[in-house]
């Protein structure tokens, strides 16, 4: 093969893989278990993604993912399984049973930092091709069956030929405004921010207390029985430096106050800020670009659902790719934007839902009222209870389908 101009090398695979995230590492272990090659691109270093603190919550479609994928070893012996969480508010704190009213489904509690560390693991382990610090990605032709992406690596200039581009670059990344022209976007911006914590604390809750405050909203979570994870709804433009650690805890302990109970304190970890946005970009793919996670779309994090979502894209693109591969049809691949959009759009309007009833959206008393009727709703009504329910634990892939069957009665 002869490179192109200022291209110093030519490689080639079958799927080229932008971002090692949870997505693009993922859609990598499932095609590697398929025999189908790919190359993974990553702009910062490994120590960069796998410190990255983000998510924390994963649904158990997303276990049986991860198991499919290979990397669910420690997962299952690290993990700790929840079937319930708290909604705490007008000074009470109530259990929503979430096993309970879904079908036995259940939660795991495993970060986002160690399913990021499983996944590198095992594609180093197999010898795989991963490259951390690249410079410069570009995709080209994706509009013709043989799209490029270019990069630079350690010095040299580098041209990877393949079938198809999978964009796992995230909502700052390259491959969504490589198709800006060809999508349209829905986005909603929140007027508050989140500032989390990790803190060297054992869990003060034995499950996720998630509660509506009139100082605003605030969250308890946690990584391990050693780690606790707290969040405190704060202005969108605040400062990182205008909260001392003492001022957060301060702050945790009057939003989260029952009696009888106390909140352990530990030395802070790692603190930031992360802002509170929805988006939607739709189709998720074009030509032979296919975008898949935070690229597309993006959730507030009061439903945890923003890492699940990324793993359930890149499970259907997977499958479709396997099925393209193996048989030549390329229904899948047709019908992946629209197959994920259902599932994407469902989880936006519960995250919207989540944020809106528990966040104090400025001093507005009858928006309080609001949100406090229907939490009472909530824990009075099981079919109410049952609808949180379902949604945070995880919908299944086709329920649109599934749900217009049973309003047709089938
Ligand atoms: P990412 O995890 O963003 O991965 C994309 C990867 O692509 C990154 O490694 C990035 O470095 C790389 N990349 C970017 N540009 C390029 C390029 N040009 N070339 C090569 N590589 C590139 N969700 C929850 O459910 N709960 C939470 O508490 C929560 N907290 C969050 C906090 C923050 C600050 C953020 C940003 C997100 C949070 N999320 C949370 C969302 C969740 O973490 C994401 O939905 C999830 O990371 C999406 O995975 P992804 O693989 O699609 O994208
Ligand atoms: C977390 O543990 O980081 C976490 C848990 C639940 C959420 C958001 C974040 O809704």
């Amino acid at each position: 093969m002869t490179p192109r101009h200022g291209v110093s090398r030519t490689i080639r695979t079958q799927v080229a893989i932008v971002g090692a995230g949870p997505a693009g590492l993922t859609l990598a272990c499932l095609l590697a278990g398929a025999g189908i090659e790919s190359v993974v691109l990553e702009n910062r270093s490994r120590a960069y993604v796998e410190e990255r603190i983000r998510a924390g919550v994963l649904e158990q479609g997303t276990v049986e993912v991860l198991d499919a994928a290979g990397v669910g070893e420690r997962l299952h012996r690290e993990g700790i399984v929840h079937h319930g969480i708290y909604l705490q508010f007008a000074g009470e704190r109530h259990r929503i049973p979430l096993s309970e009213l879904a079908d036995g489904r259940n939660i795991v509690i495993y970060g986002q930092t160690e399913v990021v560390k499983d996944l590198i693991q095992a594609r180093l382990d197999a010898g795989l091709a991963l490259r951390f610090e690249v410079d410069g990605v570009r995709v080209h032709e994706i509009e013709t069956d043989r799209p490029r992406v270019t990069f630079a690596h350690q010095g040299e200039r580098f041209e990877l030929e393949c079938d198809v581009i999978a964009g796992t670059d995230g909502f700052h990344g390259v491959c969504r405004p490589a198709i800006e022209e060809h999508l349209r976007v829905f986005s909603r911006d929140y007027p508050f921010a989140w500032l989390g914590i990790l803190a060297a604390a054992p869990p003060s809750s034995d499950e996720l207390v998630y509660a509506h405050h009139e100082r605003g909203f605030a969250l308890l979570s946690l990584r391990s029985l050693d780690r606790s994870r707290l969040y405190l709804q704060c202005a969108a433009d605040e400062r990182l430096d205008a909260w001392p650690d003492a001022r957060i805890w301060d702050e945790l302990q009057r939003r989260v106050a029952l009696e009888g109970w106390t909140l352990v304190e530990g030395a802070v970890l790692e603190k930031g800020i992360a802002p509170m946005r929805s988006f939607v970009s739709e189709p998720m793919a074009h030509g032979r670009l296919f975008l898949a996670g935070d690229s597309a779309h993006i959730v507030p994090p009061t439903g945890a659902k923003g890492l699940n979502l990324a793993i359930a894209d890149v499970s259907v693109l997977a499958e479709a790719l396997v099925d393209w591969y193996r048989t030549g049809s390329d229904a899948g691949l047709a019908e992946y934007s629209a197959t994920c959009l259902r599932r994407v759009w469902r989880a936006e309007q519960f995250s919207y839902w989540m944020t809106s009833m528990l966040h104090r959206p400025g001093d507005d008393p009858f928006e309080d009222q609001l949100q406090l009727s229907q939490l009472r709703y909530i824990v009075s009504s099981e079919a109410a209870a049952r609808t949180l329910a379902e949604n945070y634990v995880g919908l299944p892939l086709d329920h649109s389908r599934a749900q217009a069957s049973v309003v047709r009665g089938a």
